[in-house]
C-alpha cells in the first residue's frame, strides 16, 4: 500500500471528490504543503523556546545585586554540589575569628562559599560550612596550608569545580608574631612572610589565572592590618608582613585592572580573636602588666571606644566584594573604629 500510487487507492477516492481532485494533481503538492506546514510549525516552536528561556532565567536567580548570571553550576563538573546560579567566594583562615565572619557574611549576601584552612582546624571549617548551608547557600570545606603555592591552586580549582564558578577571593590567612624587633630570627621572618605574604602572592596568581580561565571580572581582596599603614612595636615582623600586602594589592591592582580584576585588601584594627588573645599573652611577657590590660589599653585608644569585631570587618568586605566596588581598586580600607587616619 506504501508504494501505491495515492490517487488510487480507493480509500482516498472516497473521501472527498476535491480532496481526489486536488491529489490527482500530483503527490508533489501534497508534499510540499506537508513541509510547508513543519516548517511554519517549526518556526513558532524556535520563537516559543526563545521566550521561554528568555523569561525562565531570571526567575532562577534569587534576589540580591550579587548574584551572577550564571544559568546553573556546570553539571559536567565531577563532584559539583547541587545547581546555583550564586557567585562563589573562598576565604582563607575561615575556620575562626574574621574569617569566619567574613565567610558567613558572604553567604548572607549570596554567595557559595570555599571555607580555606588548615588540617587541623577542619571540625571548626566544618562548622563554619554548616552555618552557611543553614543560610542556604552552598559550602565546602578545602583544606589548604596558604604558604604552599600548590595549595592555593588546588583550594580555587575545587572552589570553581565544585560551587560551579569563581568570582571572589578572600586571602585572609594570617599569623602574628610578637616580639622586639632584636630578638626576630631568620625562621620566624621566612615563617611570617611565607604564611602572610607569600600566600597573597599565590591568591593573586591562582585567583587571576582562574578568572581569566573563566572570563569572570573578579574580586581579590586581601587582608591588611592597621600594621600595614603604621609600623607598631613589637609587632615589627608582622607590620613589615603587612605593609607587603598593601604594596602587592597596589601592585596587583595595576597590572590587573585590563583584566577587569579588582584588588583590594581591608585593613582592622583590634579585632577579638585568638589572634590578640596570643598578642595580649606575649606582651604581657614582655612588659609584665597583667593578662588583658594590654588589650584594655589599646582598645581605650579607638575613637568608637569598643573592640572590634569579626562582623565588623565582614561589613567592609562585603562592600569589596560586591558590584559596589566595582570601581575601587588598589586600596587598602581602614576598618579600625577610627585608629588611624589616612
Ligand atoms: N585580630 C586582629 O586584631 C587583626 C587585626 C588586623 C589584621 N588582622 C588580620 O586578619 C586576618 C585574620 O586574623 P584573625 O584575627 O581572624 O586570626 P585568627 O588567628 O583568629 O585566625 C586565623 C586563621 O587563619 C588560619 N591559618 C593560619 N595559618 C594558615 C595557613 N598557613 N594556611 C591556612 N590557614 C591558616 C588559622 O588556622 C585560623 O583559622 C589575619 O591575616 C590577620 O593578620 C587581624
Amino acid at each position: 500500500m506504501e508504494d501505491e500510487p495515492l490517487v488510487q487507492n480507493p480509500q482516498v477516492r472516497r473521501i472527498d471528490p476535491d480532496i481526489v481532485r486536488v491529489l490527482a494533481q500530483g503527490e508533489k503538492q501534497l508534499v510540499d504543503a506537508v513541509f510547508a506546514s513543519i516548517l511554519a510549525i517549526s518556526v513558532r516552536l524556535d520563537e516559543f523556546c526563545e521566550d521561554v528561556e528568555g523569561r525562565a532565567a531570571p526567575s532562577n536567580v534569587p534576589s540580591g545585586d550579587l548574584l551572577s548570571e550564571r544559568d546553573s553550576a556546570s553539571s559536567n563538573n565531577e563532584g559539583v554540589v547541587g545547581m546555583s546560579t550564586a557567585k562563589v567566594a573562598l576565604v582563607s583562615g575561615a575556620g575562626q575569628g574574621i574569617g569566619r565572619g567574613i565567610a558567613l557574611q558572604l553567604a548572607k549576601d549570596g554567595f557559595d562559599v570555599a571555607v580555606a584552612d588548615l588540617t587541623f582546624q577542619e571540625e571548626k571549617a566544618r562548622g563554619v560550612v554548616a552555618e552557611i548551608e543553614a543560610l542556604g547557600r552552598r559550602a565546602i570545606f578545602v583544606a589548604a596550608d596558604v604558604s604552599k603555592k600548590e595549595d592555593v591552586v588546588a583550594a580555587v580549582d575545587a572552589a570553581a569545580t565544585q560551587l560551579g564558578g569563581f568570582d571572589v577571593i578572600v586571602n585572609n590567612a594570617g599569623i602574628a608574631q610578637v616580639k622586639p624587633i632584636l630578638d626576630v630570627t631568620a625562621e620566624e621572618l621566612d615563617k611570617i612572610f611565607s604564611i602572610n605574604v607569600n600566600s597573597v602572592v599565590f591568591g593573586i596568581q591562582a585567583a587571576a589565572d582562574k578568572f581569566i580561565e573563566l572570563g569572570v571580572k573578579g574580586k581579590i581582596i586581601s587582608a591588611a592590618s592597621i600594621a600595614s599603614i603604621k609600623g607598631f612595636p613589637i609587632l615589627g615582623a608582622y607590620s613589615a608582613s603587612k605593609f607587603a600586602v598593601r604594596g602587592l594589592t597596589q601592585v596587583a591592582a595595576q597590572e590587573l585592572a585590563p583584566k577587569g580584576i579588582t584588588v583590594n585588601a581591608y585593613a582592622p584594627g583590634i579585632v577579638g580573636t585568638g589572634m590578640w588573645d596570643l598578642i595580649d599573652e606575649k606582651l604581657s611577657e614582655i612588659n609584665g602588666k597583667p593578662r588583658g590590660q594590654n588589650l584594655k589599653e589599646n582598645v581605650e585608644s579607638i575613637a568608637l571606644g569598643r573592640i572590634e569585631t569579626p562582623e565588623d570587618v565582614a561589613n567592609v568586605v562585603s562592600f569589596l566584594a560586591s558590584e559596589k566596588a566595582d570601581y575601587v581598586t588598589g586600596q587598602v580600607l581602614l576598618v579600625d573604629g577610627g585608629m588611624l587616619y589616612n
